[in-house]
């Protein structure tokens, strides 16, 4: 087993804040894994990947990628990092070719290779027919597509997503996690992502964690964590947990 992501200690308390969003969080990703990060509105499940990202430091606590930190290796951590936000992040005047181009030289990568690989990306995310439409004319689904493909154009080792399926249709959502499973299995690509969909993170990840209130509840193999509890779902398990049912749901 090989550590890509070490946190260890991880705090954060927003200014003027009651309490830390993140409070004392420890845990490792093996390379090569899917690692859902899952709990209910406010758990604080941005917040702990947006220091991983690097968006903005921790109060206590370190963040590890490879044996490097974000304080002392800013840019190997970039380039090892792709992320795919909570919001779409694309401009929406621009075409889905245009806004991929763009970003795409904008991580340096060769116009020859960028263009290859966004036209692959766009074909397997069935939105060839779509390259040359403006954002703006795309739906809801269409544009978390791109907003995917937009993440992963440098090919990171780490792929970063905040609820890559929330607000999408059954076909899209299918797409994305279908998409995400062979980037994991053909490139080795590890994952990291936050959901509140229980059901869709137990059949993705091969770990999970639950954070609850900026704590970190519990964490393990997927299937692990379901027969170490004597449980037959995920859900089972953070109900017997927390004793307590998600928020949002
Ligand atoms: N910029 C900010 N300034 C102050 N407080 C913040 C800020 N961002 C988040 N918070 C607070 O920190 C806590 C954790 O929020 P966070 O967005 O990390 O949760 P989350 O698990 O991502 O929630 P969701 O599922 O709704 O996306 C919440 O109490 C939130 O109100
Ligand atoms: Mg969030």
């Amino acid at each position: 087993m090989e550590i890509l992501v070490d946190i260890k200690n991880l705090s954060k308390k927003y200014k003027d804040a009651p309490r830390p969003a993140v409070n004392d969080i420890s845990f490792i990703i093996e390379k090569g894994s899917v690692f859902g990060l899952l709990g209910p509105n406010g758990a604080g499940k941005t917040t702990l990947i947006s220091m991983l990202c690097g968006l903005f430091s921790q109060n206590e606590g370190t963040i590890s990628i490879n044996g490097k930190t974000h304080q002392s290796n800013s840019k190997e951590c970039k380039q090892m990092i792709g992320v795919v936000p909570q919001e779409i992040a694309l401009y929406p005047k621009l075409t889905a070719w245009e806004n991929l181009m763009f970003l795409g030289h904008m991580y340096g990568i060769k116009t020859s290779e960028l263009k290859e690989r966004v036209t692959k990306n766009l074909s397997i995310l069935g939105l060839h027919e779509n390259t040359h439409q403006k954002i703006i004319t795309y739906s809801g689904g269409m544009k978390r597509r791109v907003n995917l493909i937009a993440g992963l154009l440098h090919n990171p080792q780490l792929l970063i997503l905040d609820e890559p399926t929330v607000g999408v249709d059954v076909q899209s959502k299918q797409a994305i996690i279908e998409y995400l499973k062979n980037l994991n299995t053909e490139l080795g690509m590890t994952i990291l992502y936050t959901s509140h969909h229980l059901e869709e993170a137990e059949d993705f990840c091969s770990h999970i964690a639950i954070i609850d209130d900026g704590k970190l509840i519990t964490q393990g193999k997927t299937k692990q964590l379901i027969s170490e509890n004597d449980c037959k779902s995920i859900e089972e398990v953070y109900l017997k947990i927390t004793g307590s049912k998600f928020r949002d749901k």
